[in-house]
């Protein structure tokens, strides 16, 4: 038994030098000093020795067994106290570290011009309303005193779904709609994208239009050009020189096209203008009466206005930009000066 216990003891240092965690520490206890264990076992065969041995080798197994106990709590004890540390290391902030900034996104060049125009003209009373971008040619031409194969449809190149379905060429479709369901007075704008055919430095196949459409009792030309006038001293400052040049729609008349004087030559004439000293802004002009019958609007007891702009071209006077094709392009270097 003397040898028995002599190896008991050298198992125990080899498996404590190799007990790497609490689950092999909890292993050797039970293996040694569970119920079933070697070392408790052992014990319990001390009573078949004779006296003599017994008291020895008794006091060197229960001494093992107190070591070993010790060793293993002490061993657990450094295990956890380890782990902590680790722990603690992982978890570690350093508080003096600069913090981390966030950049913050902000609104398209063009939404922040239609923001502004938006709120100009409900400070005028119009209220907003949409219509849809894939429109029937009923509303994007004939409603809008355009007939089928009249000339005037070739002054907006136009995609067509099918014969009678369009990616409409402007918002004016939506006067049609707005009138079809609400009877006079009406005061409203109609902002969206709108497509045609064209691509170069100041035409996009897709761009955005503002509609506004002014209709009751006794409106006049001077109406559509005191809200005209408001609206251009609003969006591009008070000093801003407008003139109304006589023009054509189908859908208006008389018909005006509105210029502002160029920003870059002050009205002298240079590239950007063209020589004129004006830039164009918006097309606009009294309801016809013909459009008015497609309504059901009494044509002998309303009169109104309307008018269409480029959201586009008013961001292009606005901020300066030659061309058209850098709102569509999102290059952060030119999103970010606005
Ligand atoms: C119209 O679209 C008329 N519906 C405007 C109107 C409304 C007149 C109500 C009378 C009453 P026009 O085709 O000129 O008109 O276009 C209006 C504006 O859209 C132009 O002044 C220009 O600023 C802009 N525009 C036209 N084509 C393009 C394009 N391809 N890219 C960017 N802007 C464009
Ligand atoms: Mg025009």
């Amino acid at each position: 038994m003397k040898e028995e216990l002599e190896k008991i003891r050298e198992e125990c240092q080899a498996s404590l030098a190799l007990a790497k965690s609490e689950l092999d520490l909890s292993e050797l206890r039970v293996r040694m000093l569970g119920r079933k264990g070697t070392l408790t076992q052992l014990l319990k065969r001390l009573g078949t020795l004779p006296e003599s041995d017994r008291k020895e080798i008794g006091r060197q197994a229960n001494e093992l067994k107190r070591e070993l106990e010790t060793q293993i709590e002490e061993n657990l004890h450094h295990l956890r106290e380890a782990e902590r540390k680790e722990a603690l290391r992982k978890e570690k902030i350093d508080v003096t570290l600069p913090g981390r900034r966030k950049s913050f996104g902000k609104k398209h060049p063009l939404t922040q011009i239609l923001d502004e125009i938006i709120q100009i003209f409900l400070r005028l009373g119009f209220e907003v309303v949409e219509g849809p971008e894939v429109e029937l040619d009923y509303y994007n031409f004939e409603a809008l005193n355009i007939p089928k194969g009249h000339p005037a449809r070739e002054m907006q190149a136009t995609f067509f779904i099918s014969e009678d379905v369009v990616l409409r060429t402007h918002t004016s479709p939506v006067q049609v709609r707005t009138m079809e369901k609400k009877k006079p007075p009406v005061r409203v704008i109609c902002p969206g994208a709108v497509y045609r055919c064209d691509s170069d430095p100041t035409h996009s196949p897709m761009f955005h239009q503002v509609e506004g459409l002014l209709v009751d009792q006794g409106i006049t030309f001077s109406d559509l050009k005191g809200i005209l006038t408001v609206f251009v001293h609003h969006m591009f400052g008070k000093e801003t020189k407008l003139r109304f040049r006589p023009s054509f729609f189908p859908f208006t008349e008389p018909s005006a096209e509105i210029d502002i004087e160029c920003f870059i030559c002050e009205g002298k004439g240079c590239g950007v203008c063209s020589g004129t000293g004006w830039l164009e802004i918006l097309g606009s002009g009294m309801v016809d009466p013909a459009v008015y019958q497609f309504v059901q609007y009494d044509r002998e007891q309303v009169t109104g206005f309307a008018f269409g702009m480029g959201i586009e071209r008013i961001a292009m006077l606005k901020y300066g930009i030659n061309d058209i094709r850098l709102f569509f392009t999102n290059d952060l270097r030119f999103l970010k000066q606005f």
